[in-house]
């Protein structure tokens, strides 16, 4: 057994964990809780500065673990990369986003990995986690790990193991979704693998890199596609006057060969509307065309149109036009009950509706402010969500079901609302007023 081996067994190894996001810090937590002592890294000396002073900058995970590693001194957070030495496995949690052209921008992967290489020693173990196309762990990273002799399997181990956070979801969490394995050799996922059995409920071995890379982008790529079916029918079933929701509520009852997934005002979020692009980037290398991707892709990004359209015609049946008309939009997260407005279509929606002169105002629970985005820049505060701010409106968009929004509440005091999201399915008074886009 390797000296690594034997540390990760004893749970002794030192945990490093680069990019405390939404994906690492959850992960550095629960290596935490299993005893590892722990390393953070993080470029963003904000973050690293509120980690330290016990704040919490992602609503959604507790801070009182991370105060408490800190008391114990099991934990120390830090922007020096030269402390990546001290590290037995270095688990990489950075950003994986599109260019302005909508090809992988790996700037951040690669950055990582050349400075691990600098201060990589033997007996490492590296994981990568960041979503991409099969191919980034063997052809991007471990030639520059390589660089400075050290033999993979031999002297270090590397392996890919994608993260499968489902932010808000209150029955799967880091600790008990099952983790996908693949190493570049043997030797690596042996250790990549006893590693997450340390800290997770479940490991699922693979027999690559490129499996488990492909893995991750599968499941999106099937969330994406099932949204854009659901997305175009919902078009289709409105003009044949039937309710897509119903409709999707009646064919759930089927116990087998049938999962449901919902229309909404388009995708968000930082996986589905950008990793399936990943691979249709990686598959001209191969002359070869991902037409579900871009199908999909295609029928989700036109959905903020679609409720522009319907937002437009509910308002000329009241004789009123976009040009000047008062607009709440309730929701800018992507999905509801959390703060992540990354992509979020709510956005695509705002900046159709100010394109045609309307006053556009938000509210959102989780999202006190709008920060300028690298799209967008509304400099709009959430607006209070009172009985007078909603009766001055001409319309009212449910554009995310949060649960602190009593939709009857909301239908009593607006003139019109559009919901996207069928937030008004328990709605008895004012249907009327309601308008399902
Ligand atoms: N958010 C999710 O629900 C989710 C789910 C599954 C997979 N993923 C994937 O996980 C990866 C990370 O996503 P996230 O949502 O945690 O992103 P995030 O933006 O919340 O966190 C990334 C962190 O990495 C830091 N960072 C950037 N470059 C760095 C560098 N060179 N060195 C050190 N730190 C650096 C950033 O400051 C940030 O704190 C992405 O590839 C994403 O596709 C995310």
């Amino acid at each position: 057994m390797s000296r690594l081996l034997e540390k990760i067994n004893g749970r002794e190894a030192v945990v490093g964990v680069i990019g405390l996001g939404y994906v690492g810090l959850p992960l550095l937590v629960k290596f935490g809780e299993a005893g590892f002592p722990l390393i953070g890294f993080d470029i963003d000396c904000r973050k690293i500065d509120a980690l330290l002073n016990g704040e919490s900058y992602i609503r959604h995970i507790s801070i009182d673990p991370i105060r408490k590693f800190l008391a114990r001194k099991q934990l120390s957070v830090t922007p020096s990369f030269e402390r990546l030495s001290e590290a037995d496995c270095v688990i990489i949690c950075v950003p994986t986003p599109l260019t302005e052209k909508m090809e992988p921008d790996l700037r951040f992967v690669e950055g990582t990995t050349e400075t691990i290489a600098q201060y990589l020693r033997p007996g490492q173990l590296i994981v990568l986690e960041s979503t991409t196309y099969p191919g980034t762990t063997d052809e991007l990273m471990l030639p520059r790990l390589q660089t400075g002799g050290l033999e993979v399997g031999k002297d270090f181990y590397l392996a890919f193991s994608p993260e499968r956070e489902d932010p808000g979801n209150k029955d799967y969490h880091t600790g008990n979704i099952p983790k996908v394995v693949g190493g570049i050799t043997s030797a690596c996922l042996e250790h990549a693998s006893a590693l997450y059995a340390q800290a997770l409920s479940r490991v699922v071995p693979v027999s690559s890199t490129r499996v488990a890379e492909l893995t991750k982008l599968l499941e999106n790529i099937y969330r994406g596609v099932n949204i854009a079916l659901v997305n175009e029918l919902k078009i289709l079933a409105h003009r044949m006057g039937i309710d897509i929701w119903e409709v999707i509520e009646a064919a759930s009852t089927k116990p087998f060969g049938f999962t449901p997934f919902y229309p909404g005002p388009g995708l968000g979020g930082h996986c589905i509307p950008i990793d399936p692009f990943y691979l249709s980037w990686k598959a001209r290398e191969y002359d070869f065309a991902t037409r579900f991707i871009h199908l999909a892709g295609e029928v989700n990004v036109s959905m903020p149109y679609y409720v522009l359209e319907q937002t437009a015609e509910a308002l000329n049946g009241r004789r009123k036009c976009l040009n000047g008309a008062k607009i709440l939009v309730l929701g800018v997260a992507y999905k509801k009950d959390i703060d992540d407005d990354r992509e979020s279509p709510s956005y695509a929606v705002m900046e159709l509706l100010l394109e045609r002169q309307a006053e556009v105002y938000y509210n959102d629970p989780h999202v006190p402010r709008l920060k300028a985005g690298r799209k967008h820049d509304f400099g709009l505060e959430s607006l209070p969500l009172t009985e007078q701010n909603l009766a001055g409106m001409d319309a009212v968009l449910i554009l995310t079901d949060h649960s602190a929004y009593d939709t009857q509440w909301i239908v009593d005091h607006a003139d019109l609302v559009i919901d996207t999201r069928n937030a008004t399915r328990n709605v008895t008074r004012g249907r009327e007023k309601i308008v399902k886009a």
